[in-house]
């Protein structure tokens, strides 16, 4: 008998309505078009704007999106996983708040926190639940308001970051497809570069960390860039060479969308052109869990049955990783 493996059957994506320009960056710090193009990609971020709403509303707007494709009702979900570095808050976890607010009502869930590289450690996790057979229908959402921890301030981390969200439904398959394989890895030391000071056990929330914008994101960027530049490429190459999978064989590399020279770099040592790398960075900036599932959920209609795609990722922990997966279906 075929081994079960979990295959994505439905992708949902959502980005908020607020689109924040590089010419409106420029009239709050200062930097230039020009600078911000040329370093990133980037050259514009969706926020969330409104009063009460975090990165939860983000993920249910995704998630319907999904259910209505995929022709499911919420009740029929059985697990909920979500990736995200900004939960609405410490507890509970942002997954329960979600399965409350999407009607998610059979499900049980919690979250995953490894930034950037969050949702494939999540797709990784949930990908368990399939083969195993324990259950049928599992969401895994990534999701992040990154505008609620950055410094609009600081002009090095600010430039980059934007809010989005993507879900994905993965569900059982005897044929082949799906999550084929995963590289995860984590390097803990890394944390000195790419963190938030405040707001944990280590240093609780006070007046004086507030005061000291000790609850933005902290980046060294340099010395992220360069570890990020090495290992997404390094892992990419392994997943590769481990499934004996050339260039040719690879029909979509989907990265996380942090900066267009590390995706660069990655997509020129797995010898890919540029038209089989999904690239959107330019209208979304860094969403940490959402890039790689918005990639998804935009390219959906151009990936086909049998595609083989190599998602990978680098974030703060440090945490980097790259997963294989045969495409399950064509889309209608
Ligand atoms: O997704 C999670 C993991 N995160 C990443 O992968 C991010 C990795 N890092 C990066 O993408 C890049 O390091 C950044 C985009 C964050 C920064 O780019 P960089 O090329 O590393 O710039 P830098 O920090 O080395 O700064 C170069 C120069 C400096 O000026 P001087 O000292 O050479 O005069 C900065 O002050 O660029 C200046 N600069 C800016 N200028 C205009 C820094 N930020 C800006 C800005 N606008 N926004």
């Amino acid at each position: 008998m075929q081994k079960i493996h979990a295959a994505i059957t439905a992708v949902g994506g959502y980005a908020p309505e607020y689109v924040l320009t590089n010419a409106e960056l420029e009239t709050m710090m200062d930097t230039n078009d020009e600078w911000i193009t040329t370093r990133t990609g980037i050259k514009e971020r969706h926020i969330l704007k409104g009063e009460g709403l975090g990165t939860s509303d983000m993920a249910v707007e995704a998630i319907k999106v999904l259910l209505d494709k995929r022709g499911i009702s919420p009740e029929e979900i059985e697990l909920i996983i979500c990736a995200t570095t900004t939960p609405d808050m410490q507890f509970p976890a942002t997954a329960n708040i979600i399965a409350d607010k999407a009607g998610l009502k059979n499900a049980w869930g919690f979250d995953v926190n490894a930034a950037c590289s969050g949702f494939l450690y999540a797709l990784t996790t949930a990908t368990q639940f399939i083969e195993t057979g324990r259950h049928k229908k599992v969401l895994v959402v990534g999701a992040d308001k990154m505008s609620s921890i950055v410094n609009y301030e600081d002009r090095t981390t600010a430039i980059i970051f934007g809010d989005g969200a993507g879900a994905v439904l993965l569900e059982p398959n005897n044929d082949g497809y799906g999550v084929l394989d995963s590289i995860l890895r984590s390097d803990g030391s890394g944390r000195v570069y790419l963190h938030q000071k405040a707001g944990g056990s280590v240093k609780p929330a006070s007046v004086e960390t507030v005061m000291n914008k000790e609850h933005y994101i902290y980046q060294e960027g340099q010395a992220v860039f360069k570890f990020a530049v090495k290992n997404m490429a390094d892992v990419s190459a392994e997943i590769m060479e481990r499934n004996s999978l050339t260039s040719e064989d690879v029909a979509w590399l989907v990265p996380h969308q942090a900066n267009k020279r590390i995706i660069s770099a990655t997509s020129s040592r797995m010898e890919l052109p540029d038209e089989k790398v999904m690239i959107n960075i330019d209208r979304y900036g860094n969403t940490t869990n959402g890039t790689i599932p918005l990639c998804l959920w935009e390219w959906e209609s151009k990936l086909h049955k049998g595609d083989n795609i190599i998602l990978a990722a680098f974030g703060g922990g440090f945490t980097w990783g790259s997963t294989y997966i045969k495409w399950a279906y064509d889309s209608k």
